[in-house]
């Protein structure tokens, strides 16, 4: 009987193929909602213009400086791209750290401490004083009506700053810079953490026209043709699109395929109801899935004894790099059951070792499908915008849970295949980070204003 439960709890964790069809399905009918002027507002993917629609010909150059907010890691960079030659380029970089109260503080404290950043940054690197053109690589979803401003819609992942959502965020950054008066920024552009990614990676692969973060959180943007963009003039051409895919579902589009775990996760985080689809999928809900089902498992007796430990009961103990140890093939169920027990879970016997990996399992594998899901939705709308029966193209990638997972990427891989059959896609690894695209865009448009001149 405590199998027949246990094997119960565990099918909810299971899509099937109908499932995952009908996912990649609503996903397409929600990116067309997304660009249509009738039905965007209503829509959960918002589709979002970049107003990025070259690519780097070779003749850009200069010093620029980047700065990548919103993943693990707060970044600031100098990236030097001299004309010619592509790979031509020169990155110096150095991570600061974001308090917790800054991250949560005023938009005032978060904006002064990255200006505190840049400054200290431009010490380091002897360049004190200097005023250079900047891209910013800032990873929430931003209106756009051009390069140089972004209005925060709403703040998602850890940060929830006040002050800040429904504000243009380089007007903050350039008020923070002017309040410091130790500096000055010539240009400043703000970039998508996906479509730097991309940009970085079509530096050294012309075929890549869709980027993909699977870490924090999970976004995609692709190049779209700019006659079904109808929120921005003109149909010649493409532009990116920062789809902010992380909100699908927040119309209730995943509600047949969500869990009773999957809505206490959402219920217990910063933002409820909100950005669905990415807490089914991203570095920073997976843990939470896992340890709400390990939770149910031991308050039944099915696992640990039924002993609830205060440990278990601690929010984010499981945090993604444990995920990808636990599910490593090169462990023992002796091995697992001591980082369980470095964990805190101390009362674990070979067979909740089992049980834990089983279900970590499931949770990224459910994950890897649900991307893979919307991958095949994204590329198979390139494929018919080319009016195409075959596709051959690039996404870039980047993100911590992408990274480090052992199965995460074949498994989204073997998903995608099967979804769009069409498509034959080749995933190219971010090593550079988004920086260097958001470098390369910005470097873009200094090189198209001054030929304007
Ligand atoms: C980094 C990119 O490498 O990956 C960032 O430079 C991006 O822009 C990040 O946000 C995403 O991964 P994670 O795991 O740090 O959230
Ligand atoms: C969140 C943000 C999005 C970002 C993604 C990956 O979904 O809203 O802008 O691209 O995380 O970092």
């Amino acid at each position: 009987a405590q199998h027949a439960e246990r094997q119960r709890i565990l099918d909810t964790l299971r899509l099937s193929r109908e499932q995952l069809l009908e996912v990649k399905r609503r996903m397409s009918e929600e990116m067309v909602r997304g660009l249509s002027k009738q039905a965007h507002e209503q829509a959960s993917v918002k589709m979002l213009p970049t107003y990025v629609r070259a690519t780097p010909d070779g003749t850009e150059h200069g010093d620029f400086l980047a700065l990548d907010l919103g993943g693990s890691s707060f970044r600031v960079l100098l990236v030097r791209v001299r004309s010619g030659k592509r790979h031509n380029v020169d990155m110096h970089h150095k991570i600061y750290t974001i308090p917790q109260e800054t991250m949560q503080g005023t938009g005032e404290e978060l904006f002064s401490h990255i200006v505190y950043c840049i400054n200290d940054f431009l010490e380091y690197m002897g360049m004190s004083g200097a005023s250079l053109p900047l891209g910013f690589t800032f990873s929430f979803p931003c209106h756009q009506s051009k390069l140089d401003e972004g209005i925060l819609l709403r703040w998602t992942k850890g940060f929830k700053a006040s002050g800040c959502e429904g504000q243009d965020v380089i007007t903050l950054l350039k008020d923070a810079v002017r309040r410091r008066k130790e500096f000055d920024l010539s240009f400043v552009a703000v970039v998508n953490d996906t479509v730097g990614t991309m940009m970085t990676c079509s530096y050294e692969d012309p075929k890549c026209k869709v980027g993909l973060i699977v870490g924090t959180g999970t976004n995609a943007c692709y190049m779209e043709e700019m006659q079904n963009i109808e929120l921005v003039e003109g149909d010649d051409g493409c532009m990116c699109v920062n789809m902010e895919w992380g909100a699908f579902g927040d119309n209730g589009e995943l509600d047949d395929f969500c869990t009773q775990f999957d809505r206490i996760v959402d219920d217990c985080s910063n933002n409820p109801g909100k950005q669905r689809y990415e807490k089914m999928i991203s570095g920073m809900y997976l843990g939470e899935i896992v340890r709400n089902v390990l939770m149910d498992f031991t308050a039944k007796g099915l696992l640990f004894r039924g002993k609830l430990s205060e440990r278990l009961k601690t929010r984010c103990i499981f945090e993604t790099k444990f995920l990808s140890q636990i599910e490593s093939d090169r462990l023992a169920m002796r091995q697992i059951r001591s980082i369980l027990q470095h964990l805190g879970l101390t009362s674990s016997t070979c067979d909740d070792s089992v049980l834990v990996k089983e279900v970590c399992s499931l949770v990224s594998r459910r994950a890897a499908q649900l991307c893979g899901a919307g991958l095949a939705a994204v590329v198979d709308k390139i494929r018919q915008n080319r009016n195409l029966n075959q596709l051959s193209i690039t996404v870039g990638v980047d993100g911590t849970l992408y990274k480090t997972h052992p199965h995460f990427s074949s498994i989204m891989q073997e998903t995608l295949q099967d979804l769009a059959p069409q498509c034959q896609v080749t995933f190219h690894k971010s090593e550079d980070g988004s920086g260097k695209g958001a470098a390369l865009i910005t470097a873009v448009a200094c090189r198209i204003k001054s030929d304007g001149q």
